[in-house]
């Protein structure tokens, strides 16, 4: 598994290693937030400091029934200016040499992107074959890392399922991330800044939910296939922020500030091919969601 020590790849290593699976982790613990965190979220795992862009991967690899390849660089608002670089080297060109070796040692792979390759999409709730028009620098990287999956696929057999998740939160969710900087204000006290006036909504899904997905993905998805991956919820920021003030017993000290370049409207996501044909739904809905982060941030 790539990006083992992040956290939706911490959750599924932790599921699989449960569920008795041998689990190799590679992670580069790069420093775009604070990486004692993936330390920490890697800490009971087997999780090696390998860049997939420059290190052998032929063993890692080679030696697997299947790799979930979970590595990116997220965010969506800091992929603009000089920042494209890293995220063309780590999601483009990382993704581009394992999926090389997934080819040729004749291994399924399943990519994680995102709901961001949708952009303001044409159509909601979207379904996987909406024409993708990302507006943000990272949405373009991981779209075209789908198309490049697709061309391995054409050309190489590669064994390739792709799973487009939206807003995962939860235990550990990244700190960049809206849910987990709310979460950090009401705990210390300190304020959050609304990007817009928080009427943007999200399909918000738990991360052991997404694991689910993850992990039938790999085991029954028919090859080439990609699933939208969504917990059902459409939740606005305001929203959230209520239920959060509510699961605390707190009030957030909240300032509203502009709209973020690359930010979308709203996300909603058509779950019917995943529910359909893996058998797969949502079991935890936004309250309680948001309990196990409120409460998982308290005991950290
Ligand atoms: C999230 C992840 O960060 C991406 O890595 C992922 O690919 C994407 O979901 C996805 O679904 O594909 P985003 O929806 O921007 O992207 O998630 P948040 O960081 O939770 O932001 C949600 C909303 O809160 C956005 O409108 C954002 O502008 C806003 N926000 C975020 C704030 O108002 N203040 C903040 O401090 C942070």
């Amino acid at each position: 598994m790539t990006g083992a020590a992040g956290f939706i790849g911490s959750h599924l290593a932790h599921r699989l290693v449960e569920d008795g699976h041998e689990v190799v982790g590679v992670d580069c613990f790069t420093d775009y937030y604070d990486p004692r965190l993936k330390e920490r979220n890697a800490a009971d795992l087997d999780v090696r400091r390998l860049d997939l862009v420059e290190d052998d991967l032929n063993e890692p690899i080679g030696g697997s029934d299947g790799v979930f390849h979970l590595a990116a660089q997220p965010g969506v608002r800091a992929s603009w200016g000089r920042s494209f670089d890293v995220y063309t080297r780590q999601n483009l060109l990382a993704s581009q040499r394992l999926f090389e070796l997934a080819a040729k040692h004749a291994v399924r792979v399943v990519y994680t992107s995102s709901s961001s390759i949708y952009g303001n999409a044409a159509r909601y709730p979207t379904p996987e074959e909406t024409t993708p028009d990302p507006v943000s620098p990272y949405g373009v990287t991981k779209l075209a890392t789908e198309h490049l999956a697709r061309s391995y696929a054409a050309n190489f057999n590669l064994d390739i399922v792709t799973l487009r998740y939206f807003t995962v939160y939860g235990p550990r969710q990244r700190p960049d991330m809206a849910f987990a900087r709310v979460v950090d204000a009401l705990r210390e006290g300190s304020r959050f800044e609304i990007y817009g006036d928080g009427s943007q909504t999200r399909d918000v899904t738990y991360v052991g939910d997404a694991v689910d997905a993850t992990i039938a993905a790999m085991r029954a998805a028919p090859a080439h296939s990609i699933y939208n991956v969504g917990g059902g919820t459409e939740a606005s920021l305001n929203d959230v922020l209520s239920v959060l003030e509510r699961v605390s017993g707190r009030t957030l000290d909240a300032v509203v500030s502009q709209t973020a370049a690359g930010d979308v409207r709203r996300t909603a996501a058509d779950t019917r091919r995943l529910r359909h044909e893996l058998g797969w739904g949502p079991q935890v809905n936004l309250e309680a969601g948001l309990a196990k982060q409120w409460q998982a941030a308290l005991s950290a």
